[in-house]
């Protein structure tokens, strides 16, 4: 019935009309208050209240969603329904924890438990839809975007892409009708993770190997879990902007994987096609975004200024515009605005679910998950619960803003439990605090460059007199919230501001210390990573970082993260990640400098994918396989036993790598094909079998034909991808 009542309604529409459920504005002005006047808020106001737009984004909260909502559907001629968007990206306004940190808790049904929560919230604010989940899969550390993705791996990117959808939408596409869920959003499509340098926006220009095997497969798992919308990308790729690229978009997206339902372009990249050199004009951009595939324009103002005019000419076919309006307008019928348009607009539900105690207790249990234990030498973790004096340094401990992360329009700032507040209710032991030195010069922002004190070191000496009085030290250091998302690429990976410094002073008066890092993507910190006993990454964590931070120094909570992202040792090694093909001379055999490495640091990264300890040790034993040879289509069960063989319970996610040895085309070294989330008392034994098919054991050749190939498999297993258990099988 949704298909016929579209077409009903289709047949009422004006060209002018079907072309306005196109268009999408930013939320522009206080909707409650008077009309706006002048430039493009007036502009705006006129198209909504003539039927010419079809979506806003940012509008939010159930009396401002209402009001502009009553506007469509009670003044302009045919009443549809607005659809509201907006960036839930980790949270709406009790945060959960950046996407990047999320994806190091390897648990899947803990990511969707986060996705669900920020739709719940979302939801009661009046919001239809988020710009989210983000799968561009990406190797570069120097990219400000990583916060926002799963990281490195294809394989983790698009579990963790289905789970993201499911916890949004709901399991089945009926879901969507729910009051508590909202519309997913695939994005970039396509392959923005893979900007040259690490440079915001730049060029892309990737071979297709790496795009059919890295960049689509999340994409393609989203498409797989039901997600009712795609954002394309600002980034050229091969010299086609995203935006205008038909192969993206009608090939492969609406072609051979089905998808029907809308793409929405990222903010004003139909009119950047005209900067990208791909368009003269906004007419040319418009006649080529169409063309290509993207439905809806968001912020160019340009297919409700050209595409009546390049229908009428001609130029563009009125079945490209019916095909996008079919499209968008299913989702709203989904989403169940034609039923009643204001069913996101209840003031009760929003009072009562915003900022609840389930929600909070929600991310604070996906916070603690998310946390990575990187070194702990002398067993300086867990820290004793009594008896001892601890010095708390660094402006980031006491920080209530940073911890937020980036991409948090909604929620308050200075909402987050900082690391100090966290920390005061273990109350047994002796906390004194020293900010050591500001990190940031003045108000930080989303949208202005940041300023870091790299002068001011007046804090240091009270810092240092309270870590010599010590008996541990814990460092808050890193990242500023928002020195991660988007604009904020970085040519150095190091601590800004007088950070080092601050470590290495501290370090010479006491070297007992805990370093927590706070930051949006893998630094590289080859001082720390030698000299620092004990590490923890703790990301930025959201509303409840500061308990999941305490819970896990104090030993109440036992880490069990993985990074989802090869930690660097220095910036000239990026990109590095695991899953890289071999070289013709990988390995230094005929001892001459001939060989692929460096001559100045060593090839590894610091800290490996999939790496991340415990406060218990895992021993792994028994690798087995079912049978030495398998025909294609059969399963291969590999099974290995792991123990807990230290001293607390704890966690472990069990990794399985294969490699494919030879293959008509080059695989990689290792690529992660399986993986279990196992809890394990102490002294516990579990057997865990990983199950691999032609789903896991085929690749994409350079057409995107997917191929199973026979011959030899390695298989590795193991807590981390650069050591583990090793055997081997055939493929007939
Ligand atoms: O959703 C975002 C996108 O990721 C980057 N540009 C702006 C969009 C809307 O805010």
């Amino acid at each position: 019935p949704i298909e016929e009542r579209i077409s009903l309604l289709m047949k009422e529409m004006t060209l002018e009309e079907k072309v306005g459920q196109m268009n999408q504005y930013n939320g522009f002005w206080e909707v409650t208050g008077p009309a706006p006047k002048g430039g493009n808020a007036e502009l705006k106001y006129k198209h909504l209240r003539d039927g010419w737009v079809g979506s806003m984004l940012t509008v939010r909260g159930v009396k401002e969603v209402r009001a502009v909502q009553k506007i469509a559907v009670e003044e302009t001629r045919l009443g549809i329904p607005l659809i509201i968007g907006f960036d839930v990206i980790h949270g709406y306004k009790t945060l959960s924890p950046i996407p990047l940190a999320e994806a190091a808790s390897w648990d899947l049904e803990a990511i969707k438990k986060s996705a669900s929560i920020a739709a719940d919230e979302a939801s009661a604010s009046g919001i239809n839809w988020t710009f989210g989940p983000m799968v561009d899969i990406s190797r570069e550390a120097r990219w400000g975007r990583v916060m926002e993705g799963s990281g490195e791996d294809p394989f983790l990117g698009s579990k963790i892409a289905t789970a993201r959808v499911k916890g949004f939408q709901g399991e089945t596409r009926a879901d969507l009708a729910k009051v508590n869920t909202i519309a997913a959003c695939a994005k970039h499509f396509a392959a923005y993770g893979f900007a040259e340098a690490g440079k915001e926006y730049n060029t892309v220009d990737i071979g297709n190997a790496t795009l059919y095997n890295t960049v689509l497969p999340p994409f393609k798992a989203a498409n797989d879990a039901g997600v009712r919308t795609y954002m394309n990308s600002f980034n050229i790729l091969n010299g086609i902007p995203a935006t205008g690229s038909p192969f993206l978009q009608r090939d492969i997206l609406k072609g051979k994987w089905k998808f029907d339902g809308f793409v929405i372009t990222d903010w004003a990249s139909i009119r950047e096609m005209i900067s990208h050199g791909f368009a003269k004009d906004g007419a040319e951009a418009s006649e080529k975004a169409v063309k290509a595939g993207s439905d809806m324009d968001m912020e160019s103002y340009l297919y409700v200024a050209e595409l009546v005019k390049l229908v009428k000419e001609g130029k563009v076919k009125e079945t490209l515009v019916d095909d996008a309006v079919r499209r968008i307008l299913r989702v709203k019928f989904e989403l169940g605005l034609f039923d009643d348009p204001y069913r996101y607009c209840d003031e009760k539900r929003e009072k009562a679910i915003i900022g609840n105690k389930a929600n909070n207790d929600g991310v604070l249990d996906m916070a603690k998950k998310s946390i990575v234990l990187l070194k702990n030498d002398k067993n300086l973790l867990p820290l004793k619960k009594s008896g001892q004096k601890i010095a708390l340094i660094g402006a980031l401990a006491n920080d209530k803003n940073s911890p937020l992360g980036s991409w948090r329009i909604a929620a308050d700032d200075n909402s987050a439990v900082s690391v100090l507040e966290g920390m005061q209710q273990y109350k047994d032991n002796q906390l004194t605090f020293e900010k050591g030195a500001d990190l940031t010069i003045g108000k930080t922002s989303f949208v202005a460059e940041l300023v870091f004190n790299t002068t001011d070191k007046s804090g240091f000496d009270a810092a240092k007199k309270a870590a010599a009085n010590a008996d541990v030290v814990v460092m808050v250091l890193g990242e500023v919230g928002f020195q991660s998302g988007e604009g904020r690429s970085r040519t150095n990976l190091d601590l800004p501001g007088v950070q080092q410094e601050l470590l290495e002073e501290i370090y010479k008066v006491n070297p007992n210390i805990v370093l927590v890092l706070n930051n949006g993507r893998p630094l590289a910190l080859p001082w720390a990573a030698e000299h620092i006993p004990a590490i923890v990454e703790a990301w930025h964590l959201g509303t409840q970082t500061g308990n999941a931070v305490a819970q896990v120094l104090y030993g109440d909570y036992n880490p069990s993260g993985k990074l989802p992202m090869s930690f660097p040792r220095n910036v000239g090694q990026c990109p590095i990640y695991y899953n890289h093909f071999n070289t013709g001379r990988p390995a230094n055999v005929d001892k001459n400098v001939f060989w692929s490495h460096y001559t100045d640091v060593e090839k590894t990264p610091q800290f490996p994918f999939g790496f991340g300890l415990s406060y218990t040790t895992f021993d792994y034993k028994n690798l087995k396989i079912n049978k030495t040879a398998f025909a294609k289509g059969e399963a291969v069960k590999v099974s290995v036993e792991v123990t807990n063989s230290g001293n607390y319970d704890g966690k472990e996610v069990v990794q399985l790598y294969i490699h494919d040895v030879a293959a008509s085309l080059a695989r990689p070294v290792k690529e992660l094909k399986g993986f279990e989330l196992i809890e394990l008392k102490k002294g516990e034994t579990k057997t865990v079998t990983l199950t691999l098919t032609d789903k896991e054991l085929g690749f994409f050749d350079n057409d995107g034909n997917y191929l199973v190939e026979s011959g030899t498999f390695k298989i590795m297993v193991g807590g981390s991808s650069d050591k583990g258990l090793e055997s081997s099988f055939e493929l007939e």
